[in-house]
């Protein structure tokens, strides 16, 4: 900003002011982010905003690397949880920022029947399959396919998922767009094509932390909103039952601000112990598609950080980071406990193509799957 200030005056002074960048341009850069033990390379792109943002995004998995934004003093801090090396991804179970897929959360038994065939998918969470199975979209590297500057800054990456990857059905092209405004959004467009009947359910699964300070870092007080008047309960090893029901009188209504811990140590509640916490599928208030819609917000008190997660999606995980057990020490040297992060995943009804009361997760050629997620960042006073 102060670099610009005297080319900001001198063309003030020529009146040539319609020819500078605009002030608030926003800015995407390409780097190097290493590479994993077999050599291969992975890249990073910064996107930046005049909103004080900025966004690191790598070409494995297609993931949010590191995110920062300003506190209520106007002091940066990352607010995702992750690692600074390739190769410590992809030897982690946890999808730290990762485009999760082909479908998000997990199918029961790995199994589902399509147009009267069956299919049996990799299998890699207690014999059913999370997140695409053994190796999903997270664990693979993605093309550059452009990278944009200008009123907003965004990257498009591509990957091509062959027939039969992981036990799916078609050839799937998918694309995940990162674009930072300077109105303080990252906005995410996933999109897939197939050519053959598939199904498919992608999520972004950021790791937020908005306290940034390892001396307040878990998220418990943190308020939490989330539109949903239902939720689909799971049985002991998250598989949904199937039925949809009220959150109304139960741990799970957080149609007002609520203190991620105040019910989290409900023992008499079954759901909060399968999950060990929260870990389950909102079923978001109002129509899917469209217009982005406010999914959940979540506000930590102490930074004044606020995020607004807006999506087109039917419904929205909400994870509170249960499996972090202290045994993984991430970026800028930091333990990661449970309860440390707020997982959102806007996404379709895990295990649907199982339960035809669920919206349908089906693709087929001809049509363009599109889930949008808004992260919208800002401060309370
Ligand atoms: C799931 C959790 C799982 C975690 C893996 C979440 O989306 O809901 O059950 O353990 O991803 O990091």
């Amino acid at each position: 900003m102060s670099s610009l200030r005297p080319v900001l005056i001198a063309a003030l002074c020529t009146g040539a002011i319609a020819a500078m960048p605009a002030a608030g341009a926003a800015q995407a850069h390409r780097a190097s982010f290493g590479a994993l033990s077999d050599g291969t390379r992975i890249e990073a792109v910064d996107l930046s905003s005049h909103a004080g943002i900025r966004v690191r995004i790598i070409t494995l998995g297609a993931r949010i690397q590191s995110l920062y934004t300003p506190d209520r003093a106007g002091k940066s801090g990352d607010i995702v949880l992750g690692f600074s090396s390739p190769q410590q991804y992809f030897a982690d179970g946890n999808y730290f920022g990762a485009t999760v897929g082909r479908f998000a959360n997990r199918i029961g038994k790995g199994r589902f029947t399509l147009d009267g065939h069956s299919y049996q998918l990799s299998v890699n969470d207690h014999g059913n399959s999370l997140h695409g199975g053994a190796r999903g979209f997270d664990k693979r590297v993605w093309k550059i396919d452009s990278l944009r500057g200008g009123a907003s800054a965004s990257v498009v990456m591509s990957y091509v998922s062959p027939d039969g990857e992981e036990g799916y059905p078609g050839t799937l092209h998918v694309t995940a767009t990162y674009t930072l405004s300077d109105n303080g959004e990252l906005r995410i467009d996933y999109r897939a094509t197939t050519d053959k009947p598939t199904i498919i359910n992608m999520s972004g699964h950021s790791y937020f932390n908005l306290a940034s300070s390892p001396a307040h870092f878990s998220t418990m007080r943190d308020l939490l909103q989330i539109n949903a008047s239902h939720y689909t309960p799971v049985d002991s090893v998250l598989i949904p039952t199937g039925s949809i029901v009220p959150v109304a009188n139960t741990p799970f209504d957080f149609r007002k601000p609520t203190p991620i811990g105040l019910h989290i140590r409900d023992g008499n509640d079954a759901q909060i112990r399968y999950c060990h916490g929260y870990d389950m599928n909102f079923v978001l208030d109002g129509r899917p598609g469209g217009t982005p819609r406010l999914a959940a917000r979540v506000e930590d008190p102490r930074s004044g950080r606020v995020l607004e997660v807006y999506t087109t999606a039917p419904g929205v995980q909400f994870y509170s980071g249960n499996f972090l057990d202290g045994t993984i020490v991430g970026k800028h040297g930091i333990v990661y406990r449970q309860g440390d992060a707020v997982v959102l995943e806007p996404q379709d009804f895990p295990d649907a193509p199982n339960h035809p009361n669920f919206p349908s997760a089906t693709l087929r050629p001809g049509a363009t799957y599109h889930n949008v997620i808004v992260y919208r960042f800002s401060v309370r006073r």
